[in-house]
């Protein structure tokens, strides 16, 4: 009788949870509270390590860049975070986050074509050159649309591996990032019933390049019928702006805000983020990792330890002024008529 009803109540679990997602192991919520300091977990991931070389490595044909190579490498990794967050005083929490970029864009495409210093100083205040069109809300390329499909693949390929999948996925609000998200997830959890949440915390660098103005929200409503959207979301981007944009050093600090809000209200310890290079940066001065360039469509899993203890130090993240409209620069060669 004993072993009948610990099978039953083995098969009820899922449905108790309330998700329609196939999970192969359970995940141990985390604590809820406001980090004072982020850090990353070393030597999971090869891209924790600091003399990790991007150039040239496809994470896609290795595991995502997970060190253990054995067949129960995600099943042990799943383990080792639940054995974490388990052993957790109030004021510590383990993360592991999937941080996505979007598939190549039409913005992309047009720095490519005109190199990056007239990009950086005349295109990317222009909306299209008449032949492609990049602003406002700069759209996936069918590049962009293939390397998408290649993280659905590698993360299709890994789940059948064991690897964890995402309890959330939150998403950036511009359409290149929602684009990529469903792609990848479509299949593997959207079309099972998760809904992505849109966090306008996770847009690309505010301000100047007109690739970055959003689209209102209904028209990303109306694009993406399955997303759901923080609140309060607001119609129109209330943001953006032609003149400044936001810095180098500004962006980090909004990523920690989202870091604090997310450790604070959200308990799931598997989660996805699908946004831009300026934010993956930024995500990484956050938490102290290596930095390097993730490319488009690329995906970076990393598992993140967080402290709320008054004595945790937290000064990587300096904030500062915006940063002004660049000029062109003497041989960066532009249209004449400027305006
Ligand atoms: C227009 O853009 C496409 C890329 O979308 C490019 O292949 C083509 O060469 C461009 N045409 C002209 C006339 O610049
Ligand atoms: C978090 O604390 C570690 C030392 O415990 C420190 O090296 C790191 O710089 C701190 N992170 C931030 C963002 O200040």
């Amino acid at each position: 009788m004993l072993s009948s009803t610990l099978l039953v109540a083995a098969i009820a679990a899922p449905a108790v949870l309330g998700a329609s997602v196939p999970r192969t192991k359970t995940t141990v919520a985390t604590n809820l509270f406001t980090p004072t300091n982020y850090t990353v977990v070393k030597d999971i991931f090869i891209q924790d390590s600091p003399t990790f070389s991007s150039s040239g490595y496809d994470a896609f044909s290795d595991s995502l860049g997970l060190i253990d190579k054995t067949a129960k490498r995600w099943e042990n990794l799943q383990d080792h975070i639940n054995a974490l967050n388990r052993g957790s005083d109030s004021l510590t929490a383990y993360k592991l986050i999937y941080i996505a970029r979007h598939g190549q864009g039409y913005h992309n495409l047009a720095e490519s074509t005109y190199g990056t210093p007239a990009w950086n100083c005349y295109w990317s205040e222009q909306y299209t050159d008449g032949n492609i069109t990049w602003g406002p809300d700069a759209t996936l390329t069918d590049l962009g649309v293939t390397q998408a499909l290649a993280a659905k693949a590698a993360f299709t390929t890994q789940a059948a591996a064991g690897m964890p999948l995402p309890q959330v996925l939150y998403s950036s609000p511009m359409r290149r990032a929602a684009a990529t998200l469903q792609l990848s997830w479509d299949d593997l959890l959207i079309s099972k019933g998760m809904t992505p949440i849109v966090k306008e915390a996770l847009r690309e660098s505010i301000g100047l390049h007109t690739c970055d103005q959003r689209s209102t929200k209904s028209v990303i409503a109306s694009t993406f019928p399955t997303f759901s959207f923080e609140a309060p979301f607001s119609e129109h981007d209330e943001l953006w702006g032609p003149d400044y944009q936001e810095s180098n050093g500004q962006q980090p600090l909004r990523l920690q805000q989202f870091l604090n809000w997310l450790f604070a209200t959200d308990s799931s310890s598997i989660i996805s983020i699908t946004a831009h290079s300026g934010v993956i940066n930024s995500f990484f001065k956050a938490i102290g990792h290596n930095a390097f360039s993730v490319q488009t469509g690329g995906v970076v899993p990393v598992l993140i330890k967080a402290v709320g203890h008054a004595s945790a130090t937290n000064t990587a993240i300096i904030g500062g002024p915006s940063a002004t409209k660049p000029t062109c620069a003497a041989g960066v060669v532009v249209p004449t008529a400027r305006g």
